[in-house]
C-alpha cells in the first residue's frame, strides 16, 4: 500500500486525464480532441501560418470551455500535498492552467499554456486571460500565438531541463492520466526509474508505458488520489 505522507520528494507527472473529471475533453480515446480536430488544420504552426484566424478561433474555443471549467478534487489534492511536503513537484503536460488555479505554485508545464500568448515577431510572451483574446495581433506589429507546444514544435530546452532535474531527484513519481505517447514528455519518468524511485500510474487504462510503473492504480484520478493521501 502507497501512503503519499511516506515519501519526501514527489513528483506528480500529469495529462490530461487528471483535468476529465473538470469536463476538459482529453485528447486521444472516445471524445477526444484529435479525433473533432486534425492537428494539420489547427495545432501546427504551419496551419497558423497558413490561417491564424482560424487557428485563434479554435483556440478562443479552447479558452472559453476551458475557463468554464473548474479544478477537481485530483487538482485539489496536488495543491494540498504540495503545501503539506516541501519537496513536491508538478510536471504537467496540460495547458488548462487548472493546478495554478487549485493553488499550486512553480508548475513546470512542458506543453506551455493557454492563458500565456508569444508574439511571433519579438518572441515576447505575456500572460492574457481575456476570452475572446482582445487582439490577435501584437504592438510589435506581429501575431500573438498561443504560447503552446503545438505539433512539430520542439520544447523549451529550460523547461525540459526544470522536469528533467525534478524528476532525476524524486523519490515518487505519480504519473496521472496520460496516454505516454507523445514525446519527449512521455519519456521523462523513465529517469525516476532509472534512479530508483517508487513509480505509480494512475489510469483506469494500462498505457504503453505502463510496464515501468511498479504499482497501477486503475481508475478515476481524484478516487486514486483520495486513496493515497486521505
Ligand atoms: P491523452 O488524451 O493522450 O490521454 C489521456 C489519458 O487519460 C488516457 O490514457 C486516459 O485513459 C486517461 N484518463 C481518462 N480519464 C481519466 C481519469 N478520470 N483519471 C485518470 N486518467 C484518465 O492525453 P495526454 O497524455 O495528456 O499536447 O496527451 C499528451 C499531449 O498530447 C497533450 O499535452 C497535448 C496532446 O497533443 C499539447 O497540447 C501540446
Amino acid at each position: 500500500m502507497i501512503r503519499l505522507r511516506d515519501f519526501e520528494r514527489i513528483v506528480f507527472f500529469t495529462g490530461a486525464g487528471l483535468s476529465a473529471e473538470s469536463g476538459i475533453p482529453t485528447y486521444r480515446g472516445q471524445g477526444g480532441i484529435w479525433h473533432e480536430y486534425n492537428y494539420e488544420e489547427y495545432a501546427c504552426q504551419r496551419a497558423f501560418d497558413r490561417d491564424p484566424d482560424k487557428v485563434w478561433d479554435f483556440h478562443d474555443l479552447r479558452r472559453q470551455k476551458i475557463g468554464a471549467c473548474d479544478p477537481n478534487e485530483g487538482h485539489a489534492i496536488i495543491a494540498e500535498v504540495q503545501r503539506e511536503i516541501a519537496g513536491t513537484r508538478i510536471v504537467t503536460q496540460n495547458i488548462d492552467g487548472l493546478h495554478q488555479r487549485a493553488g499550486s505554485r512553480e508548475v513546470v508545464e512542458l506543453h506551455g499554456s493557454i492563458w500565456r500568448v508569444r508574439c511571433t515577431r519579438t518572441g515576447e510572451i505575456v500572460e492574457d486571460f481575456e476570452v475572446p483574446i482582445a487582439s490577435r495581433r501584437s504592438p510589435a506589429g506581429g501575431w500573438w500565438r498561443p504560447d503552446i507546444v503545438w505539433f512539430e514544435d520542439s520544447l523549451d530546452h529550460d523547461t525540459i531541463a526544470a522536469a528533467q532535474d525534478a524528476i532525476a531527484g524524486c523519490d515518487l513519481l505519480i504519473s496521472i492520466g496520460t496516454s505516454g505517447v507523445v514525446f519527449p514528455a512521455a519519456q521523462l519518468p523513465r529517469i525516476a526509474l532509472q534512479s530508483g524511485a517508487t513509480l505509480v500510474e494512475i489510469n483506469p487504462e494500462e498505457t504503453v508505458v505502463s510496464s515501468w510503473y511498479q504499482h497501477h492504480l486503475r481508475g478515476p484520478a481524484s478516487q486514486m488520489l483520495t486513496d493515497l493521501w486521505r
